[in-house]
């Protein structure tokens, strides 16, 4: 992991985060603050980050009808048998632990399985301008898995983003075990390690099409393409990051995305204290975003999250300044933390 974390740190000094305005006034955009709060993620062996990813599925709520497609059921016994075999690879002794490890295996997968069944469904039925072949965003990737529907039921081109180096650690085992074929993933710290330019690392990413996995740090998202994608996922996440980060991922999705491309967003839909109070969901609507659907449910009562998604109307593109400046204003100063937030104004001024 120590090459993800100097990757991180070059990209900090090279992008201006370590001094001046952006570092003492609103700090950088690629910390985790929930993950953050967690120093033992630091400490853990791989195997054990894998369950602790892998697991952050642990219940079933029935999947409502308005979000069945016709593929459900194949869609989720693919996803059983994918997340079984990467067990199998990562766990071959689980049934000899003394922990119940065989059966907690089988019920992160059995809940695993269902939640990406519900997020594939949900994003088939109501993001009908998809075209048959697409790219993919997804902002957080966790263990890495909206990877498996998004390259069979999307045919897509997937870039996994991710700011904390140990979830980039954990992604890369994913992420290279399922790649459906030798040279069809990317990890763009690996080219960094081998000293490719940043032109040619821009260039890979977005022109080659042999990869259908690019693994991408949140700190390149930069050199994706404008327009380029048709899909951003952000699952659990957006409400997880510090001020800082919301603006950085906002501005970047509002770059990437093309004219009616879709983001697809599946949390509690509340804010956390302490981490940010940007409403995103509103925000989304200020720079002209239309929401196309909602599940009607509460979280953890009736459903795990509340899945919605957003169409891009416009043609516009917000920087990170740009959204500062309308969503913090000028003089708030956000740098030391979710709960010592100083002259924060709250109405956002940002005309589409
Ligand atoms: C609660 S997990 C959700 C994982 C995954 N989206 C899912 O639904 O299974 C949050 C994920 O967002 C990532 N993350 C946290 N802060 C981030 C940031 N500022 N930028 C990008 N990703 C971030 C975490 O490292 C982790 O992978």
């Amino acid at each position: 992991m120590n090459d993800i974390l100097q990757s991180l740190n070059k990209a900090l000094a090279r992008q201006g985060w370590l001094y001046g305005d952006k570092s003492h006034r609103l700090g950088h955009p690629f910390e985790w603050v929930d993950g953050d709060r967690h120093p033992e993620l630091y400490t853990t062996i791989d195997s054990l980050s894998i369950l602790l990813y892998l697991s952050m599925f642990y219940e079933e709520y029935a999947t409502p009808d308005e979000v069945l497609t016709s593929d459900y059921e194949q869609m989720k016994g693919y996803y059983e048998e994918q997340l079984d075999n990467f067990c199998k690879h990562f766990f071959p002794f689980s049934k000899l632990s003394p922990t119940p490890l065989a059966s907690d295996l089988k019920t992160y997968i059995g809940c695993h399985a269902l939640g990406r069944t519900q997020d594939y469904c949900f994003i088939r039925k109501n993001c009908k301008d998809l075209t048959n072949s697409i790219k993919h965003l997804d902002i957080g990737s966790g263990l890495g898995s909206h990877a498996l529907y998004s390259l069979k039921g999307l045919n897509s081109e997937f870039y996994a983003l991710e700011a904390s180096p140990k979830s980039y650690a954990v992604q890369r085992h994913f992420l290279r075990f399922i790649s459906p074929a030798p040279g069809a993933y990317l990890d763009l710290v690996e080219l960094e390690n081998f000293e490719v330019t940043y032109d040619a690392m821009s260039k890979e990413l977005n022109n080659n099409s042999k990869y259908k996995i690019k693994h991408c740090p949140s700190w390149f998202v930069p050199l994706i393409q404008d327009k380029s994608i048709d899909l951003i996922t952000a699952t659990w996440v957006l409400n997880e990051v510090s001020f800082s980060g919301i603006l950085w991922l906002m501005s970047h999705a509002s770059r990437v995305l093309s004219q009616g491309g879709y983001f697809y967003i599946r949390d509690s839909s509340k804010l956390k204290p302490g981490r940010h109070s940007i409403n995103y969901d509103k925000l989304l609507n200020q720079i002209g975003f239309v929401e196309v659907a909602r599940l009607n449910v509460r979280n953890r009562i009736d459903y795990y999250g509340v899945p919605r998604v957003y169409q891009k109307k416009t043609d516009a593109a917000y920087s990170f300044e740009e959204l500062g400046e309308s969503f913090l204003g000028k003089f708030a100063v956000t740098a030391h933390g979710g709960e010592y937030v100083q002259n924060l104004e709250n109405m956002p001024k940002l005309k589409t």
